[in-house]
């Protein structure tokens, strides 16, 4: 296998080819030609058509093997079937990067087409991006081998996007956006080069400010997190997801699939690497813009100023909704604008300048703002209002925005009003200005700063893996392989949990009334009771559960109704006993997982356990292996957090456990591959140091590891 190219050569080619090039100026062959031409690309450019002649001024070569020059892209424009031998020809021709526009590989079922290609490029040190894309552009080479629009802003975003159509529409809105462009790279099937190489080119790139992916699927979910955990630290990568949850909802058959999507998992997965996600191209656009354009803030320090109050109390629930802090050292915002707030206004975060506030109150209060050391960000709230003259409106904008970003503080805008209002809002926007007509748009910027600021200054933590018995652990999921069974009994569980250290109650199976006495009373009463049966899932709503059994009478009574109830509720079920546990002592319950997803590989779960998980469906996750701290936040966006920090005069309980148990099943499904799924339901949490007991425990196996 020759050595890989350098990704420079495919942002910055000395030569470009583009086979499949055609005087006809209604295919796509053409258009590239002729947007390559118009960009300015500097490099030489090859057309490549066995017709030869000339197109666009440009000498057709009748095959690659007729150029003389060096070539580091080509650009495969020709019909699916005639891909094969153009890539050998480009072999031939010592490219560096392939671009394969045509589409009928993957996403019509030729997979093994597009891999055959993909392998054998490699082979030949050459790298594949698509097929099924419409191109790569380059500010750096003023390269535009994209059949998009020819008309690019060059600037400091560069986007990577999974679909073509989108990612021209894209290209074409970001000149209306005013959004410029250091790169846009289509990768289409991913058959070679995917989102995480090219990121890690990207936050390298010094033209590159920050990226925007739109992502559709993910099928090298791990190879992406370890890059782009690494990337949001130097850089802020953005991301949009379509396709929710389909695959990996069938993919997971387990109770926790079915409490969330694959969709979670990548929201949690995105958050976890400081990846910022929007759910749409407006608040994606409006991101990238004031990332692009505003420094980072010196500290949290937020004021908002406003003109009305209403829109102040809106904009209030957006700071709290994206994390934005409001400033309230009520002396300093008194010393610092009182003189421009009437007595029936406001000097309290919201500043309410009120409805009488004129251009020039406005503008001192701006100002204030600007010469507080206290203040480090601010956003200004205008509603149109007959006392204020609308004219000098512009202005007052532009000045605070350049005098604000001199200064490093991030300021945001938002306006509303009629028609004079909606065009100050236009011709700033095209001036870079951060400024909107919804409060939530223009909050949701500087929070989305914020968020980033703080992921980049947070030191990396250590990644943790958990030492466990991996072997033990795979000779009882082997055995229940063998025996074609795809979920653990009760007693597999238990010894998976002792070999992992995981906390258990005492317990034993019995297979007659008289053995459920004895070990009753061997264990100590209360007991509790659980039918064990390989085909009862839900053991509660099978009948099959008995809590808080006193003595001997009321374990026999048990032990009858739940053979009789198991019996009614799946008469064929094979029930090969009655687990009798010890009653364990009241603790938190909460519920803890992992399990193998298809993109992002062994992921971990925890949240508030027993019957809420059912209520709330209330879960966090997190791509395992992961840092302490990171189980830590795990836990902080649940419920679960608050009460195991002890309400209502509680103790604290013992959270350094939860991290473990979440640190040792992640390593349990990481290490286990044929483990797909945990789930302890409830973990009952204890006071610290006290521990947690493992209460009950599924384990499902993953069909494909099945024994051949
Ligand atoms: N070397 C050089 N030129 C060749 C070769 C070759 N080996 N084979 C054929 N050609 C020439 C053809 O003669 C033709 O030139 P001509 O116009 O002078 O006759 C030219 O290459 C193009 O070939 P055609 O057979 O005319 O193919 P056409 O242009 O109709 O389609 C294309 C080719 C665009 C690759 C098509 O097969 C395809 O896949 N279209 C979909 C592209 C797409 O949508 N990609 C995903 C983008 S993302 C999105 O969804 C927007």
């Amino acid at each position: 296998m020759n050595a890989k190219p350098e990704l420079r050569y495919l942002f910055q080619p000395r030569g470009v080819a583009v086979v499949g090039a055609s005087s006809n100026s209604d295919k796509i062959g053409y258009k590239i030609v002729d947007n390559i031409v118009s960009g300015g690309y500097q490099g030489r450019i090859y057309p490549i058509n066995p017709k030869g002649g000339e197109l666009l001024s440009l000498p057709v070569f009748p095959s690659l093997q007729d150029v003389n020059g060096l070539i580091d892209l080509a650009v495969i424009v020709v019909p699916a079937r005639g891909v094969v031998e153009a890539v050998q020809a480009c072999a031939a021709k010592n490219v560096k990067f392939i671009t394969i526009i045509s589409s009928g590989f993957a996403e019509i079922g030729k997979a093994d087409l597009e891999t055959q290609i993909a392998n054998y490029a490699r082979s030949q040190g050459m790298r594949v991006l698509g097929p099924n894309v419409f191109g790569i552009y380059s500010s750096r080479a003023s390269l535009n081998a994209t059949f998009g629009p020819k008309r690019v802003k060059k600037g400091r975003v560069a986007i990577v996007t999974q679909s073509g159509a989108l990612g021209i529409a894209m290209m074409g809105r970001s000149v209306v956006e005013s959004v410029g462009l250091s790169a846009m790279v289509s990768v289409g099937n991913k058959a070679d080069l995917d989102e995480g190489e090219l990121i890690e080119y990207l936050v390298n790139d010094e033209e590159t400010r920050l990226v925007l992916l739109y992502v559709e699927g993910m099928p090298h979910g791990e190879r992406f997190v370890e890059t782009v955990r690494k990337a949001t630290k130097t850089k802020p990568v953005l991301v949009i997801k379509s396709g929710r949850s389909s695959h990996g909802a069938a993919a997971v058959a387990s109770h926790t699939g079915s409490l969330a999507g694959s969709d979670a998992v990548f929201d949690a997965v995105m958050r976890q690497c400081g990846v910022i996600r929007a759910e749409n191209l407006r608040d994606a656009f409006g991101w990238c813009k004031f990332l692009d354009y505003s420094k980072p803030a010196l500290g949290p320090n937020t004021v908002i100023i406003t003109n009305g109050g209403g829109i102040g109390v809106l904009a209030t629930d957006a700071c709290e909704k994206y994390g934005v802090y409001l400033y309230e050292d009520l002396a300093v915002l008194r010393a610092s604008f009182s003189k421009v707030t009437p007595a029936f206004g406001s000097v309290k975060n919201p500043v309410d300048l009120t409805g009488e506030a004129t251009p020039s109150t406005y503008q001192e209060a701006l100002n204030a703002g600007l010469d507080n050391d206290n203040i480090h960000a601010v956003i200004g709230l205008f509603c149109q209002t007959a006392v204020f003259d609308g004219n000098a409106l512009e202005a007052m904008i532009a000045d605070a925005y350049q005098k604000y970003t001199e200064k490093g503080k991030p300021i945001v805008f938002t306006l509303l009003g009629g028609e004079l209002v909606e065009s100050s809002i236009l011709a700033l926007s095209n001036r870079g200005i951060p400024i909107f007509s919804e409060v939530y748009e223009a909050i949701s910027c500087l929070g989305v700063a914020f968020a980033q600021s703080r992921h980049m200054v947070e030191p990396h933590y250590r990644i943790e893996e958990a030492q466990i018995d991996a072997a033990t652990i795979s000779q009882i999921t082997r055995a229940a392989l063998e025996q074609k069974r795809f979920f653990l009994l009760p007693q597999e569980a238990r010894a998976i949990m002792d070999a992992a250290h995981i906390g258990l109650p005492v317990s034993r199976v019995a297979r007659t009334i008289d053995e459920a006495v004895q070990y009753a009373e061997e264990i100590g009463f209360p007991v509790v009771m659980k039918v064990v049966s390989r085909d009862i899932v839900h053991k509660s709503d099978a009948g099959g559960v008995a809590l808080d059994l006193d003595d001997a009478a009321e374990v026999m009574d048990a032990y009858q109704a739940i053979m009789s109830s198991c019996r009614e509720h799946a008469p064929h079920a094979v029930v090969e006993g009655v687990e009798i546990g010890q009653m364990v002592l009241k603790g938190t319950e909460i519920i803890v997982g992992a399990r193998r997803d298809p993109s992002f590989g062994p992921v971990v779960m925890c949240g508030l356990g027993g019957v809420y998980v059912e209520v709330l469906k209330e879960v966090a996750f997190g791509v395992y292996p992961l840092s302490r701290r990171e189980a830590m936040s795990m836990i902080k966006q649940t419920k679960a957090y608050q009460i195991l920090l002890g309400a209502r005069g509680e103790e604290r309980k013992d959270i350094e456990a939860v991290i473990e148990t979440l640190l040792v099943v992640g390593a349990i499904v990481k290490q286990c591959k044929d483990i797909s799924d945990i789930e302890i339901n409830p973990i009952m949490v204890y006071e610290s140091g006290a521990g947690v007991k493992a209460i009950d425990v599924r384990i499902l196996l993953s069909k494909s590891q099945e024994t051949a």
